[in-house]
C-alpha cells in the first residue's frame, strides 16, 4: 500500500497535477504547487462543492474574504492562546516530535496487536471462528484491549488541559522511543502555535502583528450580520466559503495531506440556539451523501466521533476515506455552540445579535460547520482513482478512473495522421466543443501512445479522425474505463459528452 502511494505522488509530479513547491530550490517543506492538469481537478473539485452547497439550498450564500484579518479575531476565537500543538524533542536526534501523536500512534499500536492476533485465531479457526467471542474470552487480546483504553482515557484527560507535564509523563512510562535515534531521551513537552504572523504597515508608530487566517470560517463569522442584512437571510440560513489557510505545521507528512499552505471549502449553518443537536446529524448525513455520490463505493467511508473536542464545539465528527495509509479525515462537522460570535461580540463590543421578526426577539445563532480540505479531497479522488491494469497483449497501463465530471480534460481529438485534412478536421472539432466543456488537441506519436497519455490524466473520451471521417462525418469515440470504441456522428458528439461530464 505504500508502494503504491510512492506511485501516486510519482504519477501526480510527473502528469502536470501536483509540483513540490519551488522544485528547482530543492522543494518548500509541506507547501506544493498544482499543475496544468491539477488545477482542472482541483477547480472541478471546488465547483462541485459550491453547486451543492450554494446553488442547491436556497438558504446557503457565499462569501470571499481577505486572508488578512484584524488581529483581535484570532484573540477572540481563541488561537492565540489555544491553537497549539504539543511539541516534545528527542535530545539525541534532535528531532520534533508532537507529542499527542506520538501517543495516538503507540494507542495504534495495540490496535494493531489485537488486529494480529484476531487475524491469527481467523486463519486457525476458519469458518468457525467467531470474533466477538475471541475478543471477549482470549487472555493476550483482553489484556492489550485493557492497556489500550487505559492509555487512550489518560491520554484523553492529559490533552484537556492540556496537561503537559502528564503528556510527558505518558511518554515515559509507555516508553515511546525516537522513531529516529531508538532511544528514550525525552525533553520537556512545549506549547507550539500554530499561526503563521507577518507584520503589516510601517508607520512611524510601527508596525501591526497580523496573521495568515488558520482557517477560513472566521472570515464568515465576522461578516454574517452584514450577509444577512444585505442578503435579507431568515436563520436557520448558511453561508459558504472557499480559500486559503495556513498552518505552521510541525509533522508534515504524507504528501498534500497535511501542507502548510492548503484551501479550505467551508460552511457555517446559523440556527436557532437549542435546535443545533438536530441540525449537526442532518449535516452529517447531507455532507456523507456528498462524498458518496462520487461512486468511490460506501465502505471506503466512514464517522469518526470525537470524544476529544476542540475548545469550541459541543459535538464533532470526521468523515474519514480510505486512503492507502489508512482511514484518513478529510472533512470535519462541527457543532460550535455560540461561542465564536459571542467571543466576538464581546472583543469588538458590537452588538451582533440576529433579530428573528416573528417573534421580536434578538439572539445570538448557534452554529454548525462543515469543513473540508479541496487537497485532502483531491489526494482522496487521486488515490481511488490510480489504477494499473493488466492489459490482454501483457502490457500494463495505468489509468485514472476519475469520475467524468472531476476530469481535468473531458475529450480528446486525434487525427490519426498528421496530414490529409485531419488535423483540421479535428480542430474544428474542438472549436465547435470548446466552449462546452475542456478538450484537448493531440497529434504526437502513435493512437496507443495517445490514448495511453489520456488515460494516465483520466480523460474520459478520446475521438479519433480518419480518413473516413472527411467523408461520412463521423469519429470513433473511445471510453476510457473499458477501452470499447465506437463509431458516432461528429454532430452528436456534444450531446453524447455533455451530460456525462457536467458537474
Ligand atoms: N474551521 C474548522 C477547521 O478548520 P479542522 O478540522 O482544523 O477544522 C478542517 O480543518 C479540514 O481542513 C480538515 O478536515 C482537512 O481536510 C483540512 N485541513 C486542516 N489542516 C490541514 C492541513 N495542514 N493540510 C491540508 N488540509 C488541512
Amino acid at each position: 500500500q505504500e508502494d503504491v502511494f510512492k506511485k501516486i505522488v510519482s504519477h501526480c509530479k510527473e502528469y502536470g497535477f501536483v509540483f513540490p513547491s519551488s522544485d528547482i530550490y530543492d522543494g518548500l517543506g509541506a507547501v506544493y504547487d498544482y499543475g496544468q492538469n491539477g488545477v482542472e481537478l482541483k477547480n472541478n473539485i471546488k465547483e462541485y462543492w459550491w453547486k451543492s452547497m450554494v446553488l442547491l439550498h436556497e438558504n446557503i450564500v457565499g462569501i470571499d474574504s481577505a486572508i488578512f484579518m484584524h488581529p483581535t479575531i484570532w484573540k477572540a476565537s481563541g488561537h492565540v492562546d489555544a491553537f497549539n500543538d504539543p511539541l516534545i524533542d528527542n535530545r539525541d536526534s534532535k528531532k520534533r516530535y508532537r507529542a499527542d501523536v506520538l501517543i495516538e500512534d503507540q494507542i495504534a499500536k495495540y490496535d494493531e496487536k489485537v488486529q494480529k492476533e484476531v487475524a491469527k485465531a481467523r486463519k486457525r479457526f476458519g469458518e468457525a471462528f467467531d470474533e466477538a467471542k475471541f475478543l471477549e474470552t482470549n487472555e493476550r487480546v483482553k489484556e492489550h484491549i485493557a492497556k489500550r483504553d487505559a492509555l487512550h482515557e489518560r491520554y484523553a484527560k492529559a490533552m484537556q488541559g492540556p496537561d503537559l507535564a502528564e503528556l510527558k509523563q505518558i511518554i515515559l512510562d509507555e516508553e515511546i522511543v525516537c522513531p529516529i535515534s531508538g532511544t528514550r531521551n525525552w525533553t520537556d513537552v512545549r506549547q507550539f502555535n500554530l499561526m503563521f504572523s507577518t507584520e503589516m504597515g510601517a508607520s512611524a508608530e510601527g508596525s501591526m502583528k497580523v496573521y495568515l487566517r488558520p482557517e477560513t470560517a472566521q472570515g464568515i463569522f465576522v461578516n454574517y450580520l452584514n450577509v444577512q442584512k444585505t442578503g435579507r437571510m431568515k436563520i436557520p440560513f448558511g453561508i459558504a466559503q472557499i480559500g486559503k489557510a495556513f498552518r505552521n505545521e510541525i509533522v508534515a507528512r504524507q504528501f498534500i495531506f497535511r501542507m502548510r499552505e492548503f484551501e479550505q471549502m467551508e460552511m457555517q449553518f446559523f440556527v436557532t440556539p437549542g435546535t443545533e443537536l438536530e441540525w449537526f446529524p442532518k449535516w452529517k448525513q447531507t455532507r456523507m451523501a456528498w462524498h458518496q455520490a462520487l461512486g468511490f463505493g460506501a465502505e471506503n467511508y466512514r464517522f469518526h466521533d470525537h470524544d476529544k473536542l476542540a475548545h469550541y464545539a459541543n459535538a464533532a465528527t470526521d468523515i474519514e476515506f480510505k486512503m492507502p495509509f489508512g482511514f484518513k479525515e478529510v472533512e470535519g462537522i462541527h457543532s460550535r455552540t455560540n461561542f465564536d460570535l459571542s467571543q466576538h461580540e464581546k472583543f469588538s463590543g458590537k452588538s451582533i445579535k440576529y433579530f428573528d421578526p416573528q417573534t421580536n426577539e434578538s439572539y445570538t445563532p448557534y452554529v454548525i460547520e462543515t469543513s473540508i480540505g479541496v487537497d485532502r479531497m483531491f489526494l482522496s479522488v487521486m488515490c481511488h482513482s490510480y489504477c494499473e491494469e493488466k492489459l490482454e497483449n501483457g502490457e500494463t497501463r495505468v489509468v485514472l478512473k476519475l469520475p467524468a465530471a472531476l476530469a481535468p480534460v473531458k475529450l480528446a481529438v486525434m487525427p490519426l495522421v498528421k496530414k490529409d485534412g485531419l488535423p483540421e478536421k479535428a480542430r474544428e472539432i474542438i472549436n465547435n466543443l470548446k466552449f462546452h466543456f475542456n478538450c484537448q488537441y493531440d497529434e504526437k506519436d502513435s493512437i496507443g501512445k495517445r490514448y495511453r497519455r489520456q488515460d494516465a490524466i483520466g480523460t474520459p473520451y478520446c475521438v479519433t479522425v480518419d480518413h473516413d471521417s472527411l467523408n461520412d462525418g463521423k469519429v470513433t469515440l473511445r471510453f476510457r474505463d473499458t477501452m470499447e470504441q465506437e463509431r458516432v456522428n461528429i454532430s452528436d458528439l456534444a450531446s453524447i459528452i455533455e451530460d456525462k461530464v457536467s458537474i
